[in-house]
């Protein structure tokens, strides 16, 4: 028997832009995870995978070829030379909010690669696990830049650019987040397939508005090496801004981010795909409760307060090989 885990994440820079080849920033949250357990089945039983969570109880033998959680376990067995399909039974569960914006369907499929490495008496290298969890994000995502399966994967702090490998790095100084669900589920395939329509209809515009977000990121990754919080939190809040000016904000995320700027927020933005989901507001330790408490008045249905950067993992439980 083997398990295996995975964080949710943020983005806390560059969404969106990302995908036309803009740098982003992303961090893991360890506070909400995925987590697979594998164990061998009776002889003949098949290879199941049961997603509770999802409501989805699959014979790997039968499943079609655009489930993601198949294609991801056909993909770890087939890296793992496995050619038939062996009795094992994966039970699948998440704290993570689906089409919440934090990841969820790329650390399903984290913990599920991981588990069946494990399973296999073997560990998967993040930059593997990313590579095959990709494979199954266009599901979800339709033109995945890979940021969340690489953030997911390495569970670190990362600077990312779409088809290079990813910088993780650390915080200059110890950062606060306040993550807060505005309860509106949005699927990532739909705002990005979104905004692609606006871009084939206004590309000037809207590239020059991803150049002017590439350029934040850049100015973000020296506020956080250097621990400057506050001009990370102006730069929330001009990242907010450009996001609104493309349509993938929407009242709720109005509402709270500028919730959280009164109760004394640095700045605050949506994080992830938009349309609902979560927001993101940087917060000190003094100014952590106040803004917690309004973003509840203000309609969040789930706030958490994470450090970023402090954490990393390699998904494996203790004890697994
Ligand atoms: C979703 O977490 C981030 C987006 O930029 C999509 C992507 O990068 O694949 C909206």
């Amino acid at each position: 028997m083997a398990s295996a885990t995975a964080p949710g994440k943020v983005i806390l820079v560059g969404e969106h832009a990302v995908v036309y080849g803009r740098p982003a920033i992303a961090a893991p949250v360890w506070q909400v995870v995925a987590k697979a357990t594998i164990a061998p089945a009776a002889p003949g039983a098949g290879f199941t995978i049961v997603a509770r969570d999802l409501g989805q109880v699959l014979q790997l033998a039968d499943a079609s070829e655009d489930e993601p959680l198949a294609v991801v376990a056909r993909l770890a067995l087939a890296r793992l030379g496995i050619a038939h399909l062996p009795d094992w039974r994966i039970e699948l569960h998440s704290d993570i909010p689906i089409a919440g914006g934090l990841g969820s369907g790329a650390a399903l499929s984290t913990a599920l690669v991981r588990a069946i490495f494990a399973q296999a008496g073997q560990t998967a290298p993040p930059a593997i696990v990313s590579e095959l969890v990709y494979a199954s994000e266009r599901f979800y995502h339709g033109a995945p830049s890979g940021i969340d399966n690489t953030v997911v994967a390495y569970g670190q702090t990362i600077w990312f650019v779409k088809g290079q490998p990813p910088e993780p790095f650390t915080p200059g100084a110890p950062l606060l987040l306040a993550i807060a669900d505005t309860g509106i589920r949005s699927p990532t395939v739909l705002t990005v397939s979104a905004v692609r329509e606006a871009w084939l209809t206004q590309r000037q515009r809207y590239e020059s508005i991803f150049d002017a977000i590439g350029d934040l990121v850049h100015a973000a990754r020296r506020a956080l090496v250097y621990g400057d919080a506050v001009t990370l939190g102006a730069l929330f809040n001009e990242n907010q801004a450009w996001l609104a000016s493309i349509g993938v904000s929407c009242d709720a995320i109005e509402a709270l981010t500028s919730a959280a700027r009164k109760a004394g927020a640095l700045g605050a933005k949506l994080s992830g795909a938009g349309g609902g989901g979560n927001i993101i507001a940087l917060v000190e330790p003094t100014t952590a409760a106040a803004v917690q408490t309004a973003l509840l008045a203000a309609g969040a249905q789930r706030v958490i307060i994470t450090p970023i950067g402090a954490h990393t993992s390699d998904g494996l439980d203790a004890g697994q090989p």
